[in-house]
Parts: structure tokens; sequence; C-alpha cells
């Protein structure tokens, strides 16, 4: 009994399921600062990755003003501000508007009317289990005042994914819960309309460094209020100086004394940022990572070399960076114009989904001809 049982719920999920035509990526992030290496290790590494890969056939990067705005409301200025901010970022990191589309989430206006729809199959009970708005309205102290538009903003995330039928969400492991909401709302609108909208999947960052990447001090989250950070837009000269004042291991005080990895930020940092062939390169008396760890945990590795192999990894890795971003920073006009032609692609898409959501909701009256029809004939008696 309990196997036919299964059975049918199977066949029914392949029923309602959508199949995919196309690859597509859908991220994005909120500009309420520009963003650092946490964010570069985290997710903007990635992005650049998957986009040169070639497996993918469509990839939206969306800069979320109006999600900065749910917990910004008194103060646009800061999100309009930032905006350039972050474009320059992720242009700098190597997504290419070529191949990539960039775009500003509230330039396409499809995804509000998508979110007032969803809004309808997510229960206020669910979003107060939502785990990141939880934590967040604990981070923003909003307990007995959360702004409404802050509460929702999930159901907003799931129309950013679904307006773009994304596949893939390339995100941090804090935005679990948000793929979660979004699966959860697919599902059911699928289920109770027609099958119309893709189910996503996330990709999480490739190691543990990368999933949080602490901050220069030791502590656990970069930040900028915390000061902690390493952008991607400083010089080579803060990079260095902030490499040099990391925090290590307080115990480590003679260069002979064992050494501790655990909640060291260089090698923590030299897990998200080191390839064996840096080494060769920088440090050719080592093999390999596992290599200048055990001699660190044995005693007789100081704190300056591990730190300066630190930094040459890092500054050939940012110098790119800070090439591109000069390069582009001198044509900002430019720049918007990026984002603008991204905004009108972007919305295209959003457009075909919710002439599909409307029709599965059969909220498209005037394409109805048969509803017309239906209403003539009984007013026509
Ligand atoms: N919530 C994400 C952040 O805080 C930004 C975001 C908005 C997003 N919409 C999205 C990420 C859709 C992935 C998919 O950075």
């Amino acid at each position: 009994m309990e196997e036919i049982k299964t059975e049918t719920v199977v066949q029914e999920e392949e029923i309602k399921k959508v199949i995919p035509a196309e690859r597509v990526i859908l991220t994005g992030d909120r500009p309420t600062g520009k963003l650092h290496i946490g964010h570069y290790v985290g997710s903007l590494r990635r992005r650049v990755e998957l986009q040169n890969s070639g497996e993918y056939d469509k990839i939206f990067i969306m800069i979320a003003d109006a999600q900065a705005l749910t917990d910004n409301a008194d103060n646009p200025e800061k999100v309009r501000q930032n905006i350039i901010e972050v474009a320059l970022d992720y242009l700098s990191c190597g997504l290419d508007p070529k191949k990539t589309t960039l775009f500003i989430q509230s330039m396409v206006p499809e995804l509000t009317e998508l979110t007032f729809y969803y809004m309808n199959l997510v229960t206020v009970s669910r979003l107060q289990r939502n785990p990141t708005v939880k934590s967040e309205i604990q981070a923003r102290n909003f307990e007995t005042s959360i702004p409404v538009g802050f509460f929702t903003y999930p159901i907003s995330q799931a129309a950013d994914i679904t307006a773009f039928q994304a596949t893939t969400v390339p995100v941090g492991e804090d935005q679990l819960p948000m793929i979660e909401q979004t699966k959860e709302i697919v599902r059911r609108f699928n289920y109770i309309y027609a099958p119309t909208l893709v189910e996503p999947d996330s990709l999480l960052p490739e190691n543990q460094a990368c999933l949080r990447l602490p901050g220069i001090d030791g502590k656990a989250k970069m930040s900028k209020s915390l000061g902690n950070c390493i952008y991607l837009s400083d010089s080579e000269e803060e990079v260095r100086a902030k490499i040099m004042s990391m925090f290590t291991d307080p115990t480590h005080i003679k260069i002979t004394d064992p050494g501790h990895l655990e909640g060291n930020t260089v090698f923590t940092y030299l897990d998200a940022f080191c390839k064996k062939e840096h080494f060769e390169r920088y440090l050719p008396e080592y093999q390999d990572l596992e290599e200048l760890k055990a001699h660190y945990t044995r005693g007789g590795l100081g704190d300056i070399k591990v730190k300066k192999f630190l930094n040459a990894i890092m500054q050939e890795e940012l110098e790119p960076i800070r090439q591109r971003r000069k390069q582009y920073e001198m044509d900002i006009r430019g720049v918007f114009q990026i984002l603008k032609e991204g905004s009108l692609v972007a919305r295209e898409r959003a457009v075909q989904t919710l002439e599909a959501v409307k029709a599965a909701m059969k909220i498209n009256y005037f394409d109805d001809l048969e509803l017309i029809e239906e209403q003539a004939q009984k007013y026509s008696k």
C-alpha cells in the first residue's frame, strides 16, 4: 500500500515539474556598500568562472536596489550611490556585459507584480520561520517595528529568481533559506495554477573558507561597520597593510612556538586564495599548503613569512581587478549605459514570465477570447 502511494506522489511531481529549456543563472547583490573580498571568494569569482565556462545559456546579475530599500527606506541616497560601486566591482572582476546581463532590479517592474501574486502563496508564519529573515531582524533591531517590505523580501527574491526562469542561483550559505522559499512558491504555484515556473537550484562556494571569509581581525564576518574588510577597490598598499595587521594565533609568540591553524585568519585566507602553483612562484621551498601548515603547526615558521606569501598571492589576484576598475572608472557614463541596456534585456525576459504567470492564473482577461465569448453568450441569453 505504502509503495503505491509513494509512486503516485512521484508521478504527480513529474507532471507538475517544468523542464527548463535552458540553463540560466540569476543572482545579485544589494547595493549598500562596495564589495569586499568576502563577496569575491564567496561569489564573484565563481560567477566569472561560470560565465566563462560556456555551460550556461544565459546569465543575469542583478543589482538589488529595491531589496536594499527594504531596510534602508530612510536612506535611498546610500542605495543610489552604491549602484555604481557594485557595477564597477562586477565589471572589474571580469563580468563581461557581452556574456552576462547586468541590470538594476527596480528597472524591471514586472518583478514587483510577480511578488504581489506570490504573496498569496506564502503564510506569515512561514516567513517568520525563515532563518535568514529571523537573524536579519535581530541584527537590525527590528523586533518591534519590522517594515512589511523587509519582512516579505523573500517573496520578492522568489520573484527575482523565477522571473528569469533561473535554473541555478549561485549564493552564499545565508541565502539558502531564500532558495528553499522560492522552491516552495514554485511548487505551490505550479500545483494550484499550471506548470509554469522553473524550480531553481542553489550553487554554493567551493570550500568552507570561501563560504564565510572572516574579517582581518579574525571576527566571523567581514563587515563595513566592524572596519575589518579588504575591499576589491583597495590599493596595493592598503591590501598589504591590512594583511600585515591580520589576526593570526595569539599563542604563537616566538617563531619556534608551535602554531595553531584554527581561527588563524591568514591560513583561512590561504585556504580561499592559494593554489599549488603559487608555491612554485613565491615559496618554492614548500610543495603545497599542507606542507606549509604542517611546518607552522610544528613551530619554526614565522607569521611574517606566511603573511608575505599571502600578500603576494592576493596582489596577483587583485591587480588585474584594480586595472580593469581604473579603465571603467574613466568611463562611468559607459557603465550606466551597460546597466541600461542590461535592464532592457532583463525586462524582456521578465515580461514573458509575467505573461505566462497571468495566463496560468487566467487573469490575462483581454487575451482570453474564450472568457469574453463565454460571458457574451451568458448575457445574450
Ligand atoms: N539577498 C541577496 C543579498 O542580500 C540579493 C538578492 C536579491 C539575490 N535577489 C536575489 C540573490 C536573487 C540571489 C537571487 O545579497
